[in-house]
């Protein structure tokens, strides 16, 4: 029987015991405040920053609103930006992704204190976790090492097979499995022989965007599959990058779609968090 990895009940494992951290923090007089900024108002986006607003509430860190309009320019987001970094009851700043088209990404990446980059997108953080150095790790592939960490499921010299090389979630996810001695092989849309590179992972990681893509052909029998994908269907119900129901019975752990790595992206925003409260 496939055990299915409970990102739920993780999740809440995880957001307790930094609600617990925070506890004791304020008992030393340190509290935390995120600084949420949101530029336009598209749907998928305000559910996330709402959750990250909640999950603020629910492990006790004050959570401040930045709604902007969808024509707001690059230069006055810079301005916000500039403004929070000052600001030293302003702990973490989190730009909610996308941003509209005239506002370069890179850029407003690149503007948040290294110190107060909770969602680890800035190059500082990626260079530290290239390096081996303390620094923010991006949201959802840390959550996917605590899945798997605490699934008990063990990573040291398994074969890894990541797909998907996006700065967000893939080429972070290779590097994590790596530092914890994993054999990492990246594969992507352009890879040759994907189903044969697959085939060979005990831990197969999957980041590729496509509803359903991956069946039985791409899976080694008893190999763990996470599933980091997230789509709705035309009847309204979630699905992840992996067609579940035809892997399920060649797997020994899979994450479901929903309430695998969707809640884990969350928790670890908030783990980190509270890391920059003590830093
Ligand atoms: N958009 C999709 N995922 C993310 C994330 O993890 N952080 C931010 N800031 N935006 C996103």
């Amino acid at each position: 029987m496939a055990k299915l990895i409970d990102g739920k009940l993780i999740s809440q494992q995880i957001k307790d015991e930094l609600k617990m951290k925070t506890a004791e923090l304020e008992k030393q007089g340190i509290k935390g405040c995120l600084a949420v900024i949101q530029v336009g108002t598209d749907p998928a986006s305000s559910v996330y920053v709402r959750n990250k607003k909640r999950a603020c509430e629910y492990i006790g860190i004050e959570s401040r609103s930045y709604e902007l309009p969808q024509e707001t320019t690059e230069e006055e987001l810079l301005e916000l930006i500039a403004e929070l970094n000052a600001d030293e009851k302003v702990n973490g700043i989190l730009v909610q992704l996308p941003v509209p088209e005239q506002i370069d990404e890179n850029k407003i990446i690149q503007a948040i204190s290294p110190a107060k980059d909770v969602d680890g997108f800035h190059p500082q953080n990626v260079g530290a976790l290239v390096s081996g150095l303390e620094g923010f790790v991006s949201c959802t592939p840390a959550g996917v090492i605590q899945l798997l960490k605490r699934s008990d499921i063990s990573i040291a010299g398994k074969n890894c097979v990541v797909i998907g090389r996006s700065n967000i979630v893939g080429k972070p996810m290779a590097l994590l499995m790596l530092r914890e001695n994993a054999t990492v092989t990246i594969a992507h849309s352009k890879t040759n022989n994907l189903q044969e590179i697959c085939k060979k992972a005990d831990i197969l990681i999957v980041a590729v965007g496509k509803p359903k893509m991956i069946d039985e052909s791409y899976i080694k029998e008893g190999a763990v599959v996470i599933d980091v994908g997230i789509h709705r269907k035309e009847d309204q119900k979630l699905c992840g990058d992996v067609d579940f129901d035809r892997v399920l019975s060649h797997v020994s752990a899979i994450t479901p779609v929903p309430g695998g790595v969707g809640p884990m992206t969350i928790a670890m925003l908030m783990h980190n968090c509270v890391q920059a409260m003590t830093r």
